[in-house]
């Protein structure tokens, strides 16, 4: 009787682990028809963050940039990317039209994680003294470079900026864990300058811009059909070249072309479509920044492993399947989303990389095949849900500008007669959507279901390696020849 008793307990304890799962799918669940009112959503968003400042939880931010390389840029730039993982120097080389991108030399180096909170003057001195070694080793390589006038640069930082010009612009807030108090509301580049200056470095920013911006620059540089650009990494973000009749909010903006780039911050997005569950709430409410960049924290890299965990952590708490509660369980972003995807991939038979991360990452020993398919379902169903809302959001803004087949969100009905379709290309980058085989699947199918056959054919997503560090090299030049100043 014993017996039968503790395996009675032990499978209520199996369901009730189920039953949470199953509670968590269904809360998570994204239907085309609901993905399909979260594209209505952005793209509703989009027109109030335009009409007026404040007008929406997206920024809508007017980057400046109203003209994107063409492919005539030359000579040797560089750039400095801020706002991943890693932090990115570069250098260019850049042969006009015949010869395009000539080389580029890329540096990645982890940001020490004490400087994401310490002063400003701690960070940017770390970055002028990497980017003044990174000059001095590349002109040892190559002597020729001393024929370059005056060194010129793009800054991609990848946080909400207001931009001044295309090469000034305030920090509004920071994301992605960084805090950095005294940064607020002062100019980055001028800091990025003074931090020069303190190191002897003869380097002049002519550009400062957002990594969607980078990115849309280098994929519109590579295909002239590029019209947005999306990042899916650390954090997430988008944005996109929009018509400067429609920036209601800067009415008479004088643009050299007709339009200007806008970067939504679309992090910050939020709409009752959203699929929240509680982990979600309570992963929110524990952060740097509450209330703030929810759609982010549904979506981007820093945080999937980390909703993961919570969903891991309450099973734990509600039965003994996973043993006694791990100390590294309780630990927030103990779970990486890079470990995660890589129990999401585990192709082997035992699940034999689920029981290792499950044991050295989150300390739970001995975890049996049926619990490790389980935590394997669990990936799913927070990877399924990231891509998929991305995939809405990516909808959404080809709506806004009229390339989802559909006529735009402003048309009324009988001005929605079939709009000529055009091949529209966005380009993607970020180690999320390069790394992770399943979300990036699962966003691919998604664009393409919300699309429908008719209009998915037009649609491309392209990927792009570096993108936001090299097309910021790229607008230094675009920004550059026309302001140079001789020195
Ligand atoms: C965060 C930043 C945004 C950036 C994105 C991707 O959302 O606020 O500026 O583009 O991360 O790095």
């Amino acid at each position: 009787a014993a017996v039968v008793g503790k395996r009675v307990k032990s499978r209520r304890k199996w369901m009730r682990v189920v039953a949470l799962l199953n509670e968590f799918e269904e809360a998570c669940a994204t239907p085309v028809t609901r993905l399909r009112q979260v594209v209505d959503a952005m793209a509703v968003e989009m027109h109030a963050g335009l009409a007026s400042e404040g007008g929406s939880k997206l920024k809508m931010l007017l980057t400046s940039v109203d003209k994107l390389p063409n492919g005539s840029e030359k000579g040797i730039y560089y750039a400095l990317h801020l706002g991943g993982t890693n932090f990115r120097v570069l250098r260019v080389q850049l042969g006009g039209r015949t010869s395009g991108i000539i080389r580029h030399d890329v540096e990645r180096k982890p940001i020490p994680e004490d400087l994401m909170t310490s002063t400003s003057e701690d960070l940017f001195d770390f970055i002028a003294t990497s980017l003044k070694e990174f000059v001095e080793k590349e002109d040892n390589k190559d002597s020729d470079c001393f024929s370059v006038r005056r060194r010129e640069l793009g800054f991609t930082f990848s946080f909400p900026v207001k931009q001044t010009s295309v090469s000034s612009g305030i920090l509004m807030k920071w994301t992605k864990g960084f805090l950095i108090r005294d940064m607020v509301g002062k100019d980055v580049c001028e800091c990025l300058q003074q931090a020069f200056t303190k190191k002897g470095l003869a380097m002049h920013v002519a550009a400062l811009v957002n990594d969607t911006v980078g990115t849309l620059a280098l994929g519109h540089y590579n295909d002239e059909d590029t019209v947005a650009a999306v990042i899916i990494g650390t954090g997430t973000n988008a944005c996109y070249l929009e018509r400067a009749d429609a920036i209601i909010k800067s009415q008479g903006l004088p643009t050299s072309s007709g339009g200007m780039v806008v970067n939504m911050e679309w992090g910050n997005f939020w709409s009752s479509h959203l699929p929240r569950t509680s982990y979600d709430i309570e992963l929110d409410a524990e952060s740097p920044n509450p209330n703030d960049q929810g759609f982010e924290k549904m979506i981007s890299g820093m945080y999937l492993g980390e909703i993961m965990r919570r969903v891991i952590l309450r099973m734990s708490q509600e039965s003994d399947i996973l043993g006694p509660v791990s100390s590294s369980l309780r630990e927030t972003f103990a779970l990486r989303t890079p470990l995660m995807a890589a129990m999401h991939e585990d192709e082997s038979p035992d699940l034999f990389k689920v029981a290792r991360i499950l044991n050295e990452v989150l300390g739970i020993p001995d975890v049996p095949l049926k619990v490790r398919k389980l935590v394997v379902n669990i990936c799913d169903v927070v990877t399924q849900r990231a891509a998929r809302l991305a995939a809405a959001g990516i909808v959404g803004i080809l709506k806004k500008i009229g390339r989802d087949g559909s006529g735009g969100v402003a048309s009324s009905r009988s001005k929605i007669t079939s709009t000529k379709l055009r091949r529209s290309v966005v380009a993607v980058e970020g180690g999320l959507y390069a790394n992770y085989r399943i979300f990036r699947e699962y966003l691919n199918e998604a664009v393409a279901e919300i699309l429908g056959e008719e209009c998915a054919p037009f649609v491309v997503l392209n990927p792009t390696e570096d993108g936001a560090g090299i097309g910021a090299a790229l607008l230094a030049a675009t920004y550059s020849s026309s302001d140079t100043v001789d020195t």
